[in-house]
């Protein structure tokens, strides 16, 4: 299984997101969230899958199943390869998603607990019970039996989300640093090796790419330790 590169754009104009895009070389994937998105709308999605390249939506849809069904469709219209949709938002509303983006190419991954979730806000604001592990298994398992594509899990749950949903549904993780690379506020970091043996599908990397003198070069760097 190869595992592939999304490069993050996380930044407030244009004219950034397209040069971190021509800076990236061969780096294929590029994920669009909410600041770029509520900045420059669907535009800038056109403008980067114009360069060649595929997009991924991280939007994180959470809202009854008919408005997420149609908000799944407009990014699938739109032509994001990946989108996200919240575990927590239920059955009937990962249902729906799925429905709407049946015959597309767009691939719908959900969010179980955010890392910024600690144990104690996940049981006493959420009112979630479990430990934050138990209820990523539990939302990952429940969001690929109702149509998830896949799922997004930090790098310390991929061991066990793997070991869950099994080999087909894709596993996409942030917190990923190259052993060259500076941690940033980045607390529970693998490395892209560690992150594809342990089975992630896709890894998602940010400032050790955008940051770096030659982002091109840590683009080749990345991907040849995640497919060696
Ligand atoms: O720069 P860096 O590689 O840390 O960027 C990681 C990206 O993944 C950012 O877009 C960040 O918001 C996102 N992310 C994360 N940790 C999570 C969820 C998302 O770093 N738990």
């Amino acid at each position: 299984m190869t595992t592939e590169l999304i490069v993050v754009l996380d930044m407030d104009s244009r004219a950034e997101a397209l040069a971190a895009v021509n800076a990236s070389g061969p780096c294929q994937w590029f994920k669009i969230g909410a600041q770029l998105f509520t900045r420059l709308g669907p535009e800038i999605v056109k403008e980067v899958q114009g360069l060649g390249k595929k997009v991924f939506l991280d939007l994180k849809y959470h809202d009854i199943p008919n408005t997420v069904a149609h908000a799944a469709r407009a990014a699938a219209d739109l032509g994001a390869g990946l989108i996200t949709i919240h575990a927590s938002g239920g059955c009937a509303m990962i249902e729906a998603a799925r429905k709407a983006v049946e015959g597309t190419a767009t691939r719908i991954l959900a969010v179980t607990v955010l890392t910024s979730i600690s144990h104690q806000v996940l049981n006493e604001e959420i009112g979630f019970s479990g430990t934050p592990e138990e209820t990523v298994k539990r939302l990952a398992a429940q969001a690929v039996n109702a149509g998830a594509h896949g799922i997004v899990c930090s790098p310390l749950e991929l061991n066990i989300t793997r070991q869950v949903l099994g080999p087909e549904p894709l596993i996409v993780t942030p917190g990923v640093r190259p052993e060259w690379a500076s941690r940033d506020d980045q607390a529970r970091v693998m490395t892209p090796r560690e992150a594809a043996r342990a089975g992630a599908s896709m890894v998602v990397v940010g400032r050790p790419i955008l940051k770096h003198p030659f982002p091109a070069e840590a683009v080749s760097l990345i991907l040849e330790e995640l497919n060696s």
